[in-house]
């Protein structure tokens, strides 16, 4: 399975965590023949090293196999010097404080969809909370995207993140390459429509207004940022989400302890970067050497391919005692699920605050469920792991009422 391993193959998927520690334990660069070849990288130490080596390994194409857009993404696929360029103007809007004047935004969102669930029996709650949070947030708050186009986007965006295990690299890079396309195409009309009748506060407007030494962004690369922000901002929160959603009926225990420390703040702090440790919805981004050198006693040529695997680095336990507990006062947790070096996760105080509000409302006010009998969740391969349907039967939603009523 080591030398088939890939992000887009289902063995992968459900034999993680067996791989990951074979990789650690017996081949740290492990060869993957899977998309014309790549090293896996699988300890904490060199996974951390690698990502911060950005002047030996260059951050574009970030996926295997490359989506082949010709000129790298903004800011992800940029190496120095520009790359800073690029993330410096998008800095303020994913910064702590601005994050927190959109609290009461995204916790109206959480509010209406947990409304939306109240009273049912049945729901999916990776369709109609995990993926519709992150979705409306990024769509909703940061672009002032209409509703009647959220489905359309995210359903482009998907063929873009989740290629079909079942279809050739050729045929999955075509499909993502018109929906690119498709987004563009939407982006340059939401932008026009921008123009036209006056930028507001929202990120598109921004972008159109922002200069790099003394220049505005051309239009193409006002869509391009679109292209990375919209599908880093939903798709890896959903799958963190989704496969939260799914853990509580795995383990009821986990929603029990959860719930136990929901409402201290601190202590729901380390919780949430204990489940971004524990379940790194992305799986691993890509680097590409520039240099020829020796890396992880591992003889490196221009041209080769490393995958940096988030997921198996935090499950390392040279760096974390008890790495397979979830702990959730663990301290210090130094995990890598939202990257490290120059690319690390730019919308993670967004990701933190979205996965808090959902579990203060959630876990008060929804019901224990279960897994619908006749059905089963479908999880997704792709550039996230997660839960693309989640059905549920919900217990009995006048037990959480009454509790929720005696907290408030
Ligand atoms: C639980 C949720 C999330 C996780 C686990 C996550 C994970 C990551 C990781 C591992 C990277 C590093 C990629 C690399 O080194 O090449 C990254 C980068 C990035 N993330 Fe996130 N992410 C999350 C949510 C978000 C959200 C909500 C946004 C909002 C727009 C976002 C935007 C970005 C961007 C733009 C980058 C590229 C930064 C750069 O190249 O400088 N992410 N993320």
């Amino acid at each position: 399975m080591i030398e088939k391993f890939s992000v887009h193959n289902r063995e992968s998927l459900e034999n993680r965590d067996a791989i990951f520690r074979e990789m650690r334990e017996s081949c740290p660069m492990a060869r993957s023949s899977a998309h014309g070849g790549f090293y896996a990288v699988s300890r904490y130490k060199d996974v951390y090293a690698a990502a911060h080596k950005q002047d030996v390994f260059s951050s574009f194409p970030v996926t295997i196999p490359p989506f082949g857009n010709p000129t790298p993404m903004i800011p992800i696929e940029m190496d120095p010097p520009v790359h800073r360029k690029y993330r410096t103007l998008v800095g303020t809007q994913f910064s702590p404080n601005t994050i927190e004047a959109n609290e009461p935004q995204l916790r109206a969102i959480v509010n209406t969809l947990i409304e939306n669930l109240q009273g049912r029996p049945q729901a999916d709650l990776a369709e109609e909370v995990a993926i519709a949070l992150p979705l409306r947030a990024i769509l909703e708050v940061y672009l002032g995207v209409p509703e009647k186009d959220w489905a359309m986007l995210k359903r482009e965006f998907l063929y873009m993140l989740e290629p079909d295990p079942e279809k050739s690299d050729e045929e999955n890079n075509e499909r993502a390459m018109q929906a690119g396309l498709n987004c563009s195409m939407y982006f340059a009309e939401l932008l026009e429509e921008r123009r036209t009748n006056g930028f507001g506060d929202d990120l598109i407007s921004h972008l159109a207004q922002v200069e790099i030494d003394g220049q505005r962004l051309t239009d193409d690369e006002i869509f391009g940022f679109c292209l990375v922000l919209v599908p880093a901002g939903f798709d890896t929160t959903a799958s963190l989400l989704s496969r939260l959603l799914l853990m509580f009926t795995e383990r009821p225990e986990v929603r029990e302890q959860l719930t136990a420390i929901v409402d201290d703040p601190d202590k729901l702090d380390l919780a949430v970067e204990e489940l971004v440790r524990y379940i790194p919805p992305q799986p691993g981004v890509a680097r590409n050497v520039t240099t020829p050198m020796t890396f992880a006693d591992t003889e490196l040529a221009v041209g080769d391919r490393l995958l940096l695997l988030w997921p198996s680095a935090n499950r390392d336990p040279e760096e974390f005692p008890n790495p397979d507990e979830l702990i959730l006062d663990r301290q210090p947790n130094r995990h890598l699920g939202f990257g490290s070096g120059i690319h690390r996760c730019l919308g993670s105080h967004l990701a933190r605050l979205e996965i808090k509000i959902l579990l203060q409302e959630f876990l008060h006010r929804v019901p224990t469920y279960a897994v619908a009998p006749d059905a089963k969740p479908l999880w997704h391969t792709g550039n996230t792991w997660g839960v693309t349907e989640l059905p549920v039967v919900f217990e009995d939603w006048d037990t959480v009422g009454a509790s929720a009523g005696q907290g408030e």
